[in-house]
């Protein structure tokens, strides 16, 4: 197969981590024979210290011309603290999900058994646990009418999100959802405040109509505040989550704890246009530059990237090769056992390689 790659590795860790997920899919793609080429693209702080614009027209370009975006991380402490910054990184991000129509975001959340001791729940709880979030990624209040921190008629500064959904919104993404469950176990969990909002209840509405096209999938509602608990009691419990912009976005950060690290969760944003394939991490400025960033979430983004193309062997060969590195201990800092050696990003990605180059398949 030919495929053209955009590379976008964005801000902090991302270069770093970037460059360790373009050699593992340059290996898998020698060994099947595929033709991979690609064009990188400025994107996040960096574009914006360049060219004034964290998701420049060039960048849209090549990414439409691509068959997969890979993405790192965008990000930079300069902006965080600094709430009347006029444009930030992140505005990069939102512009590219919005423009690449990429209304689906697909978050799995996969335990590996050599690491449920890092994880800040206990083992058996954890042990097992594997489930995919389905975030809407175009709508809701990232995306709905805002009004910036602004002194009103009375004298009071305020500011406004809207969280707004329409009905073709709510339907495709949750058809997508029920796509996953039927590849899956048949369990879909709907999450939303439909006892408080609205939107919510055009989602409930939504899904309580078609579910009975999905007769196969067994179908429950649970509200956002009790899924968040949910998912540390009970984290097996859970097969696919469908659920909007704000909630997943929050729910997956929690959702990372349960594998026992950041570094570890890949994920996929499909929608109108081109695909993009990226860590759910951020960009980590700490750890910039110090070769202890974990590779794996870019890495297993690749996997996500060959599966999405129908490339089920070569997915398969990155996360066996990924599971072997865990398995021997060839690990970053933050998920190193006590006592043992600790590897650099670099290593960890050269090791990858060299199992794959080496493997039979
Ligand atoms: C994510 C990130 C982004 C989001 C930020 C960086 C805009 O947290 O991909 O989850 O909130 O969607
Ligand atoms: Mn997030």
């Amino acid at each position: 197969m030919k495929l053209k790659i955009a590379v976008l590795a964005g801000d902090g860790i991302g270069p770093e981590i970037m460059e360790q997920g373009v050699a593992v899919l340059n290996a898998v793609a020698e060994k099947f024979g595929h033709e991979v080429t690609y064009k990188e693209a400025l994107c996040g702080a960096h574009a914006i210290d360049e060219v004034g614009d964290p998701f420049p027209e060039e960048t849209f370009q090549t990414c439409r011309e691509a068959d997969a975006v890979l993405f790192a991380s965008v990000g930079d402490p300069k902006y965080d603290n600094n709430p009347s910054a006029k444009v930030r990184p992140e505005q990069g991000l939102l512009a590219m999900r919005k423009r690449l129509g990429l209304f689906a975001n697909i978050r799995p959340v996969e335990t590996f058994d050599c690491l449920v001791h890092k994880s800040p729940l206990k083992d058996e709880l954890v042990r097992g646990a594997n489930f995919v979030c389905i975030r809407e990624l175009t709508g809701g209040m990232y995306f709905g009418r805002k009004q910036e921190p602004a002194v009103n008629d009375k004298g009071i500064e305020d500011a406004l999100d809207t969280n707004y959904y329409s009905r073709p919104e709510v339907e495709r993404i949750l058809r997508v959802g029920y796509q996953y469950a039927r590849q899956r176990r048949r369990h879909l969990t709907v999450v939303d405040k439909a006892n408080v909002l609205a939107s919510s209840r055009l989602w409930r509405k939504v899904a309580q109509e078609i579910m009975v096209e999905y007769p196969d999938v067994e179908t429950d509602f649970m509200y956002v505040d009790n899924a968040a608990m949910r998912m540390i009691q009970e984290p097996r419990f859970f097969d696919v989550i469908v659920t909007e912009n704000t909630f997943g976005d929050i729910l997956t950060d929690e959702g990372s704890c349960i594998t026992g690290s950041m570094g570890l969760l890949p994920s996929a944003s499909t929608g109108s246009s081109t695909p993009v394939f990226e860590p759910i991490h951020g960009s980590w400025p700490q750890g910039k530059g110090l070769n202890i960033a974990n590779p794996l979430a870019q890495i297993l983004s690749v996997a996500m990237l060959f599966e999405y193309f129908g490339l089920k062997e070569e997915g398969a060969l990155v996360r066996q090769a990924v599971r072997a590195s865990l398995d021997q201990n060839v690990r970053t800092p933050e998920i190193q056992v006590e006592g043992g050696r600790k590897y650099g990003t670099r290593e960890v990605g050269k090791w990858i390689v060299q199992y794959i180059t080496a493997s039979q398949t």
